[in-house]
């Protein structure tokens, strides 16, 4: 891995300074910060081939097709899937699993069907489904968490039945950053049939994610949190269940034959990509991933392991702060409140010392719900941070302590 000092000159935005402070970012977990590499891929695009996909018979629309399919392939490559024709770009972890929810309630939902998610995911992996019960007349059914933030396995087990007809559980949780034991999650389903999508906005970033070896039947996440564009995503599904579900959007290249009296579609991927996609983005997303396996994916999770263990025991030092999420399996997100501080008061002082941290409920409002507290303060790391930083935020965290004392 490339030192350091090198990684962060990748990242122009890192050297900024935020109220005359040099900035500390810690709010990854929200959005990753974009290497040059891909700011220039998408600079690249719009300044030298940019034209529409799929539809022109000029060589820039060539170019562009062209790029935005080997985007599709680098997608492909990266999560280790068996075919192309089973990555479909979206607009990000929210567009693909409301997608997914329309499309298989459709299909298969039917009254007092049940789908299970967990305690423990945020808003994009709860409402959808909400959404889609509703609609359909069937049942959400809730995997409850302990103390330390971790799905209780046992319980799961108890809620999978005959009625189940999907699960959707995050790989890894945003709120709290405890990674789900996902292969037992799967294997469970498969036993009786049920498919399983596994919302990796909190997971594909933070080492490897390998769909042959996961098996899951979907798997979603978004651009912008692994160092690509915002508004840019994935939606993985194995082929078999992408051939049977009806499409969630329709207009133009994701049909076959047009007629006032019936439209056909066409195939896989495209039936799921209705009118113009983000091809820049999803050019510069391939360009992300990139730089995400050049750099090394093994690399950044054992750097970013280290992080988030030196940061832990920091701030667990200091008196007064609770950390919530304490699984022995976490990503590098530590969320923690100080007694009787509001984390917006604290995120705010934070803020201008130049610290960036996210504060509030994360978008996974029963999460603090469980804990009964109104919030936390979020520290979201990757492997762009370093030990200083965490020191930084060790001070900045005793001020704010210091003066409301
Ligand atoms: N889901 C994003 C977060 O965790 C926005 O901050």
């Amino acid at each position: 891995m490339k030192d350091i000092s090198e990684i962060r000159a990748d990242f122009p935005i890192l050297d900024r300074k935020v109220y005359e402070k040099q900035l500390v970012y810690f709010d990854n977990g929200a959005t990753t910060q974009k290497p040059q590499c891909v700011i220039d891929a998408m600079n690249d695009v719009y300044t030298t081939y940019n034209s529409n996909i799929h539809r022109g018979v000029h060589l820039l629309s060539d170019l562009s097709s062209e790029a935005y399919e080997n985007a599709r392939e680098t997608v492909r490559s990266f999560i280790n899937a068996e075919k192309k024709e089973e990555i479909i770009f979206t607009s990000g972890t929210t567009g693909s699993i409301n997608g997914i929810a329309f499309s298989f309630g459709e299909r298969y939902i039917n009254t007092g069907d049940e789908i299970i998610i967990s305690h423990l995911e945020h808003h994009a992996n709860i409402v959808p489904w909400q959404m889609m019960c509703e609609r359909k007349g069937a049942l959400l059914r809730v995997i409850p968490i302990n103390d330390k933030g971790e799905i209780i396995i046992g319980e799961y087990l108890k809620l999978l039945s005959s009625k189940t007809k999907l699960v959707s559980v995050s790989q890894a949780s945003n709120a709290l950053g405890t990674i789900t034991p996902l292969n037992d999650i799967i294997s469970a389903a498969h036993e009786i049939n049920v498919p399983v999508l596994v919302d990796g906005a909190q997971g594909v970033q933070h080492g490897n994610v390998d769909m042959k070896k996961l098996d899951c039947d979907f798997y979603v996440f978004s651009g912008h949190k692994i160092y690509g564009p915002a508004g840019t995503g994935v939606l993985y599904g194995k082929e078999k269940w992408l051939s049977e579900l009806p499409p969630f959007q329709g207009g133009g290249d994701m049909v076959d034959k047009v007629t006032f009296a019936k439209t056909t579609y066409n195939v896989l991927p495209f039936k799921f990509e209705a009118g113009t996609m983000n091809y820049p983005g999803a050019i510069a997303l391939g360009r992300a991933l990139n730089y995400v396996t050049e750099t090394g994916r093994e690399a950044i999770a054992l750097r970013e392991k280290s992080l988030l263990s030196y940061a832990t025991k920091r701030l667990s030092e200091i008196d007064g702060l609770k950390i919530f999420g304490t699984s022995d399996s976490k990503i590098s997100t530590i969320s923690f409140l100080l007694k009787n501080i509001h984390p917006y008061d604290a995120g705010m002082i934070l803020d201008k010392m130049g610290i960036a941290v996210r504060t509030g409920t994360h978008c996974a409002q029963p999460v603090m719900d469980y804990f009964g507290i109104d919030g936390t303060i979020r520290a979201s790391l990757c492997f762009y941070n370093t030990n200083e930083e965490i020191d930084s935020l060790v001070a900045g965290v005793n001020k704010v302590i210091s003066m409301f004392s």
